[in-house]
């Protein structure tokens, strides 16, 4: 099977989890697509009633081209099943986004519903996180003084690029690659990427997802990753 068949077969059987009345988010990216193509066809086919929340301008496009219909995450009151990609997944369940430049919003999509499913093809399993590179979103203000600290850091920081230009991301800021081959503590470089002045979100999504379909050339894996504590509940 190809990865493209892999992605569609994940995506095709994650649309099956969505039921009538729900509010749904709508991750962004390749595998997505192919979820969101299925979304259409239940709602053009089946009379589906559901509202996509998506996190890209991409994903709210295709949406509304396929008759779902589309709110923004301030328009709806709750977010019953966020169905998104990953770049990779420990065997932890945690997981690095924002491959697509994405994360920003898929992460508040993701915290904001009350279940998370990620589809992957069998190549984003990992044992650990970090060969794939990590994403950052930053404020273009003082990003080459955010780079010059994360690169004495050790952090090997890199901005991302497109045809010779810096990518944007919906919100119009760059994207900072972090190339660090392995992170052997994901919540240690989670805490201390969150107290760095100028980056908006990282593409560590630690505790977040419930379930993960795996694509593999015999069919797919549904796993369910553990309880997690509930992050909505931490008192300021
Ligand atoms: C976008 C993301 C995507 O979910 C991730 O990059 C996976 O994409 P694909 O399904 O195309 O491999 O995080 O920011």
């Amino acid at each position: 099977m190809t990865q493209d068949e892999l992605k569609k077969m994940v995506g095709d059987l994650a649309a099956t989890y969505v039921k009538d009345g729900m509010v749904v988010g709508l991750g962004t990216g390749s595998t997505v697509k192919f979820m969101v193509d299925a979304l259409g066809r239940r709602v053009a086919e089946e009379g589906l009633k559901i509202i996509g929340v998506p996190t890209s301008d991409r994903t709210a496009e295709q949406g509304r081209q396929l008759g779902i219909p589309i709110k923004s995450i301030d328009e709806v009151a709750q977010i019953d099943l966020t169905i998104d990609g990953a770049d990779q997944i420990d065997t932890d369940f945690q997981g690095i986004k924002g491959g697509g430049a994405a994360h920003l919003f898929e992460k508040i999509v993701a915290i904001n519903s009350k279940r998370n499913m990620w589809i992957v093809d069998q190549s984003k399993m990992a044992p650990q996180l970090g060969s794939f590179p990590l994403p950052l979103e930053v404020i273009p203000y003082g990003s080459q003084q955010l780079f010059k600290r994360l690169a004495a850091n050790g952090l090997k920081p890199a901005f991302r690029e497109n045809a010779g230009q810096r990518v944007l991301t919906d919100s119009k800021n760059y994207v900072i690659d972090l190339h660090l081959g392995k992170i052997d503590d994901v919540f240690q470089l989670a805490r201390y990427l969150n107290q760095q002045v100028g980056i908006v979100e990282h593409g560590l999504f630690l505790n977040v997802v419930n379930t993960v379909i795996v694509g593999y050339a015999d069919g797919p894996k549904v796993l369910d990753a553990p309880e997690r504590p509930d992050y909505r509940a931490i008192k300021a």
